[in-house]
């Protein structure tokens, strides 16, 4: 695979980390080591008994790292991990999520986008959007731009990670067709919906960016690599991807989800990638996304139509933090229009 499958064992004390999905996959080993390595985590999760679960698990597994005597992880008697819930089909739940966590707490440093479904059947949610778009994209939308003002205000090297995947290179953007409805249940094309969803984090990394140059806040987004995790719950039920994440499996090409979160990590917190922006990261390195993620025309269809969507949750006020007009500074110096 050809990663350098580890990160720098940073000091987080005094850091509030936010993982979505914490309580599985990339996710859970993301926060278990964040909280290793001294952070106060919060796990957003949908269910409370997978979460608490999910803390004892990570505390056992901590309690054997300090027996073996595993080098730079924290001494404490319990990981400084809770839960707050948090289901991003609803946007209901999303804004009851950030109340809890602006009740809670005054700082932010480290916002992790991972919940995520994959593949998942046509289906749409209470709020009326199709579920992967909601689920991957638009609910952690809405809590990145409310809670954007306490990390603006949290000091330097604010970071804002979102989980893409590979599979943004599969997607097909056309801001009419983003609910999918023109597909029936039958032919619903859930592989490129899913890409779909992934692009559009990145899409958003771009536009969110452009409207937080010269602040201590960046956003960056990875690829973790093909990981076996629960994500393929929904894959399973389709014969010919089955067939595929048999196969890659079979021929031992899966990561496990301690190896998926290294690059989620480094992304993070590596000092190395402090005050970079606009990064899609793989294998630990920056890595070109698809031209259509980089279409400046996609970013702001997107943009404008993410917050149609989003009226009657997002105010003026809101976006206040964020500048007026995108820069056009990405890193790469490249932003491609079709
Ligand atoms: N695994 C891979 O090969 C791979 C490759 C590329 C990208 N990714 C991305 O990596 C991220 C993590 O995936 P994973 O592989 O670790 O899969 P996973 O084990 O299935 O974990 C997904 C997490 O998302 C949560 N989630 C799902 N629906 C949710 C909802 N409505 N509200 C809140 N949380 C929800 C799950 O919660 P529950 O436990 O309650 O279901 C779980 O915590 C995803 O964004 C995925 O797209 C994974």
């Amino acid at each position: 695979m050809g990663a350098r499958l580890s990160f720098p064992k940073v000091q987080l004390t005094g850091k509030t980390i936010v993982v979505t999905g914490g309580n599985t996959g990339i996710g859970y080993e993301t926060a278990k080591w964040l909280a290793m390595l001294g952070g106060h985590v919060i796990i957003a999760c949908r269910s409370e008994e997978r979460a608490t679960k999910a803390i004892e698990r990570m505390n056992e597994e901590y309690q054997t790292e300090k027996k073996h005597g595993t080098p730079d992880i924290v001494t404490l008697d319990q990981l400084d991990v809770s839960f707050l819930p948090l289901d991003c089909s609803s946007l209901k739940s999303s804004k009851e999520f950030i109340d809890l966590f602006l009740a809670k707490e005054s700082q932010l440093h480290l916002l992790l986008f991972n919940a995520g479904i994959a593949a998942h059947e046509q289906e749409y949610t209470d709020d009326g959007y199709e579920k992967m778009f909601q689920v991957n994209y638009l609910s952690q939308f809405l809590v990145c731009i409310k809670l954007l003002p306490v990390m603006l205000a949290s000091g330097p090297d604010c970071r804002i990670v979102l989980v893409s995947s590979y599979a943004h290179n599969f997607a097909s953007f056309d801001v009419d067709k983003i609910q999918g409805k023109q597909y029936t249940k039958e032919n619903f094309k859930r592989m490129v919906y899913y890409g779909n969803s992934k692009l559009y984090q990145i899409l958003q990394m771009y536009s969110m960016n452009g409207r937080l140059s010269a602040t201590n806040v960046t956003v960056n987004s990875i690829h973790p690599g093909a990981v076996m995790t629960e994500l393929a719950r929904d894959y399973r039920q389709t014969s010919m991807i089955n067939f595929m994440y048999r196969t890659v499996a079979g021929l031992g090409w899966l990561r496990t989800p301690y190896q998926g979160a290294t690059t989620l990590i480094n992304a993070a917190v590596n000092p190395e990638f402090k005050d970079l922006r606009n990064v899609y990261f793989q294998d630990c390195k920056a890595t070109n996304p698809s031209r259509q993620a980089r279409n400046k025309q996609y970013q702001e269809q997107l943009w404008k139509y993410t917050l149609e969507c989003l009226k009657d949750y997002v105010t003026d006020e809101d976006l206040k933090c964020l500048g007026s007009s995108p820069s056009n500074s990405n890193n790469d110096g490249k932003n491609d229009n079709e």
